[in-house]
C-alpha cells in the first residue's frame, strides 16, 4: 500500500486562529482528518508530522525513505530560507510535494521566491486545505508511475 508522509512546518499547529482572513478558519487537527479521508478513497496510508523547528524536519526528512513512498510538505516560513531542507529535499529519492494554503506569488515580496519548489516534483499553492488535497493526489499518482 502507498504510504505517504505529509509534513506541516512552523507555526501550522496555529491554523483556525492564525491569521484568518490568509490561511482560513479551518485548523490543523480538521485537514488532518479531511486528508485521512481523502487517503482512505484513495486507498492509501498516510502519517503526520508537525514542526517548529528546522533541523526536526531535516532529520524528518532524511529518515523518511526507509518507511514512505513520498512526501507532502507545507515548509512554511521555511520555505523562503532554509538551504538545509532544500538539501534534504534534494538527497532523498522519493518524490517530495510542495504544498501551501495561500498564493505565496501574490503575497509580500519575500514570500514569492521560494527554495523548495526547484528541488519538489511541484507546486501547488493558492487553494487553501485544497491544496494539501491536491497534493496529496499529485503524491499519489507520482507513486503509480514509479
Ligand atoms: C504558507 C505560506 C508561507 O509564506 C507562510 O510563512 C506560512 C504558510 C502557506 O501555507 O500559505 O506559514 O506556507
Amino acid at each position: 500500500m502507498i504510504n505517504i508522509l505529509i509534513i506541516h512546518g512552523p507555526n501550522l499547529h496555529l491554523l483556525g486562529k492564525r491569521e484568518k482572513g490568509i490561511y482560513g478558519t479551518t485548523d490543523l487537527k480538521t485537514i488532518n482528518k479531511k486528508l485521512g479521508v481523502l487517503a482512505k478513497r484513495l486507498k492509501i496510508k498516510i502519517d503526520f508530522f508537525q514542526s517548529n523547528h528546522e533541523g526536526e524536519i531535516v532529520d524528518t526528512i532524511g529518515k523518511a525513505e526507509k518507511t514512505y513512498d513520498a512526501i507532502v510538505i507545507n515548509p512554511a516560513a521555511y520555505t523562503h530560507t532554509s538551504v538545509a531542507i532544500r538539501d534534504a529535499v534534494s538527497a532523498i529519492n522519493i518524490p517530495v510535494v510542495e504544498v501551501h494554503l495561500s498564493n505565496i506569488y501574490s503575497r509580500e515580496e519575500f514570500r514569492r521566491k521560494s527554495l523548495i519548489s526547484a528541488v519538489a516534483e511541484g507546486t501547488i499553492c493558492g487553494f487553501g486545505v485544497s491544496s494539501y488535497a491536491l497534493g496529496l493526489e499529485a503524491a499519489v499518482d507520482l507513486c503509480k508511475k514509479g
